[in-house]
């Protein structure tokens, strides 16, 4: 990736660092960016260290257009050029049937998630979709996530913004496809990751007790949860001009693992009763 240049959203933590961190390793020049000055000031220290200036990074809230834009001209002033876009900032709130979401609570949630999720995507695109059709060149990677291409259930909310991102992403690839410049937009689908999100989310109380579900939790973890290099590395050679597909979703995990995994908490579970 030497003569890459790469802007990903959300990159202080979880997939979006340990991609960011991937793409330096392949000497990507890498531009992060998250909320929380704090968290960007500490990547930036602990990267630059390793990779010296071929990351830079700013503050960011993928829900601002504004901030997008001057992320975009920023990694465009540094690097010269933004050649892949990882779309990845995310949030989900928390874990429950949708029902127990209390009603004077319902509106600012659904506000909050797609806000950052479904229009931070949608604003993190179109800041950079422009330079990328004047330079004919771009890689665009979204991510999907837990019931944007087949229900589940207890994560309504972030199910549904994750299925606008999908939707959104597999349109737009519909309108690269007919342009002469090589725009290529494909979804990643890591699989489930021990990070903040999903440890950080609250439950609903009304549903279940922090106890029993942190219960059930550890067993998603020792038996569902994808390691996140294994999972992220997934996403280099969607990132490469050599990267054909557009439109398309990509996996960083086994189906395989996942079914036994489900099968086998469903074994402990009923052991435990
Ligand atoms: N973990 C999983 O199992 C899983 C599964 C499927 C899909 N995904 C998707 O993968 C992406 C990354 O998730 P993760 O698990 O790595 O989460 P994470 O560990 O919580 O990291 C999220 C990152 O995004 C930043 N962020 C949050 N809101 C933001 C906003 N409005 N603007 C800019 N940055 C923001 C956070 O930093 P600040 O707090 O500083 O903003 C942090 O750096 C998300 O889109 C998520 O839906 C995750």
């Amino acid at each position: 990736m030497k003569n890459e240049t790469a802007l990903i959203t959300g990159s202080t933590n979880g997939i979006g660092k340990k991609t960011a961190e991937l793409f330096l390793r392949e000497g990507c020049k890498v531009m992060i960016c998250s909320r929380k000055e704090e968290h960007v000031k500490n990547t930036l220290a602990e990267f630059k260290e390793k990779y010296g200036d071929s990351v830079v990074g700013m503050k960011c809230d993928v829900s601002d257009p504004i901030a997008v834009k001057s992320v975009v001209d920023e990694t465009i002033k540094n690097f010269g050029s933004v050649r892949i876009l990882v779309a990845n900032a995310g949030i989900n709130l928390e874990y429950g049937p949708f029902e127990h979401i209390p009603l004077e609570k319902v509106n600012a949630d659904a506000k909050t998630v797609i806000e950052t999720n479904l229009i931070g995507v949608i604003n993190s695109i179109s800041a950079v979709l422009h330079h990328m059709i004047k330079q004919e060149y771009g890689r665009i990677i979204t991510l999907g996530g837990g019931g944007a291409d087949r229900p589940i259930e207890h994560m309504t909310l972030y199910s549904a913004s994750k299925g606008g991102v999908l939707a959104f992403s597999k349109c737009l690839a519909e309108e690269m496809s007919k342009k002469d410049s090589d725009i290529k937009i494909n979804i990643f689908f890591p699989g489930m990751i021990d990070t903040n999100l999903t440890t950080s989310a609250q439950v609903m109380e009304a549903w279940k007790d922090r106890e029993t579900f942190e219960r059930e939790f550890a067993l998603i973890q020792k038996y569902v949860m994808t390691d996140i290099e294994e999972s992220c590395k997934n996403v280099i050679s969607y990132a490469l001009p050599s990267c054909k597909d557009n439109g398309k979703t990509f996996r960083g995990f086994s189906i395989m693992k996942l079914i036994k995994g489900f099968k086998k908490i469903r074994k402990e579970l009923k052991d435990m009763e």
